[in-house]
């Protein structure tokens, strides 16, 4: 039994925060598992990664960026896989990333790219002190 719980420990973290790439699920032990690892915060992740997706192409093609997500400043209050990872530093970062991103909005054509990249390095500045996982994935945002 020991073995199990200590085998299921190592499954889970390498599905959070270590791992970059999701495999395919083989049975419903495993879909478990994947519900479990979801939490608020990390499904708010993910959408913040593809809404910031979404947007570097509208920037790309100079398209109307549309407004501030106001689903972001659930960062904020969104409950985390682990509640201690929510320290000073995180509200820090959090409040960081929630001002450049909304600067993105009101940025001239000229300094919009610098602008969003510069909102991608604090998604991976938070990420360095807290899940580094991700951070080649979201390193893939910038805009070059
Ligand atoms: C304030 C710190 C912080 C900031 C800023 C931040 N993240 Fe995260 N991110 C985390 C933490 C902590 C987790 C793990 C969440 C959990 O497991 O509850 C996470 C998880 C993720 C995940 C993995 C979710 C999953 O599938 O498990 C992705 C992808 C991600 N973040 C992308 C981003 C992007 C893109 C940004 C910028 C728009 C960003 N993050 C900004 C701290 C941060």
């Amino acid at each position: 039994m020991k073995k199990i719980a200590f085998l299921l420990g190592i499954c889970l973290s390498i599905l959070s925060c270590n791992s970059t790439e999701k495999k395919p699920l083989k049975n419903t032990k495993e879909t478990a598992l994947v519900m479990y690892k979801f939490s608020e915060m990390a499904l708010l992740m993910e959408d913040m990664y593809l809404a910031n997706e979404k947007l570097k192409e509208k920037i790309l093609k100079q398209e109307d960026l549309g407004s501030f997500p106001e689903k972001f400043i659930n960062i904020h209050t969104a409950v985390l896989t682990d509640v201690n990872d929510r320290t000073a530093s995180f509200e820090v970062f959090s409040k960081a990333l929630i001002t450049n991103q909304k600067a993105i909005y009101s940025s001239s054509t000229d300094s919009v790219k610098n602008q969003f990249n510069t909102m991608v390095n604090t998604c991976v500045a938070c990420h360095e002190t807290t899940c580094s996982g991700p951070i080649p994935r979201i390193k893939k945002l910038l805009i070059p």
